[in-house]
């Protein structure tokens, strides 16, 4: 900074650049659009939709009310969902294989999206907690610990099935060792070379993922176990470097962190180490705590909303898996 030595203080008013709403907008580094937007939505195979507790204004949708809330989105301006099943417990087994089922409830619901709305993204989740009996991402031995490579096995069955339904992306949320690799050699083996890998690189074993667990079912067959044996410790920042870097050597398209406004100091690790396509996932946990708030009356709803979302982006996100997408647009509209 060069010094600016004078008797009339002050020669430097930052204020300046804040002086009215069209300097203000001249001047803003970071603008968030619909595009930075993607929408997680809860499907379900009952045949009506279903509240989720502990997420207000959330809900399980039919097929039918999926492909509606599409539309909106659509109009809306957000071209991106990420679905997650809610499946019947009775489908549900200690090695998740339902997970590879062409007819399960997933595997419909990308076929019909993509038939009505082709230009509607996807990021199908890979992982095998919506489908096992005792609620953990991969399969589990006689002590409960998850075992690596036979689940990466499932997780490559998984995967082609979603890409071969129509997702644009598909998601490993699992994080289990190599598995991006071996997604990826699969998808090449198959001929889906255009489908992209969404790693979820960084992701925390958090607390914040409470009511998601709710939402796909999880939460009770999980119990008491938790999933610090694969994801990541909430005390740890270079470690999600070194996640990120193999992620991107193994062949993976974007990258992801998540949790989103906790984890803010990763997000921008990750992207000006990387200057990679990185995303973030503002999760179930962070969605429901600003509702309680709002439902108090304690936060303004709407200015939290993008207050929220813009700075995430502001940290280093491209874009942001957020519950808020569909209310962030229609603010965003206005
Ligand atoms: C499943 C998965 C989880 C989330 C996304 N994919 C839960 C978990 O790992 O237990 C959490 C999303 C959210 O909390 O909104 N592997």
């Amino acid at each position: 900074m060069p010094q600016i030595i004078s008797s009339e203080f002050p020669l430097i008013r930052k204020r300046r650049n804040r002086y009215t709403a069209s300097i203000r907008s001249l001047l803003q580094e970071t603008v968030l659009t619909t595009k930075d937007l993607v929408m997680p939505v809860f499907i379900t195979d009952d045949s009506v939709d279903c509240p989720i507790a502990s997420m207000p204004k959330i809900k399980r949708l039919t097929i039918n009310s999926l492909l509606k809330e599409c539309e909106e989105l659509l109009r809306l301006g957000v071209i991106a969902i990420a679905p997650f099943p809610n499946v019947n417990n009775q489908h549900k087994t200690n090695d998740g294989v339902y997970a590879t089922n062409p007819d399960g409830i997933l595997p419909k619901a990308l076929r019909e999206v993509k038939k009505r709305f082709p230009e509607m993204l996807i990021f199908a989740d890979i992982a095998l907690d919506p489908y096992t009996s005792h609620g953990q991402d991969g399969i589990i031995d006689e002590e409960g610990y998850i075992l690596n490579d036979i689940t990466v096995e499932m997780l490559i069955k998984q995967a082609l099935i979603c890409a071969e339904s129509g997702a644009d992306f598909v998601a490993p949320s699992d994080m289990m060792d190599g598995r991006v690799q071996k997604i990826r050699e699969n998808l090449e083996k198959n001929g889906l070379i255009n489908t992209g890998i969404m790693a979820y690189s960084a992701k925390y074993a958090s607390s914040y993922y409470g009511p998601f667990r709710d939402a796909v079912g999880s939460t009770a067959n999980l119990g008491k176990s938790g999933k610090h044996n694969y994801q990541m410790d909430c005390a740890n920042s270079d470690e999600a470097l070194q996640e990120v870097a193999l992620d991107i050597q193994e062949g993976a398209d974007i990258v992801m962190v998540k949790p989103a406004t906790i984890y803010l100091d990763i997000i921008q690790r990750v992207k000006t180490q990387f200057a990679f396509p990185t995303a973030a996932y503002h999760v179930s946990g962070e969605y429901a705590m600003l509702e309680a708030a709002f439902a108090n009356n304690w936060l303004d709803r709407d200015k939290i909303i993008l207050e929220t979302l813009t700075s995430i982006k502001r940290a280093g996100a491209d874009f942001t898996f957020t519950y808020y997408a569909k209310d962030a647009a229609k603010l965003l509209q206005r």
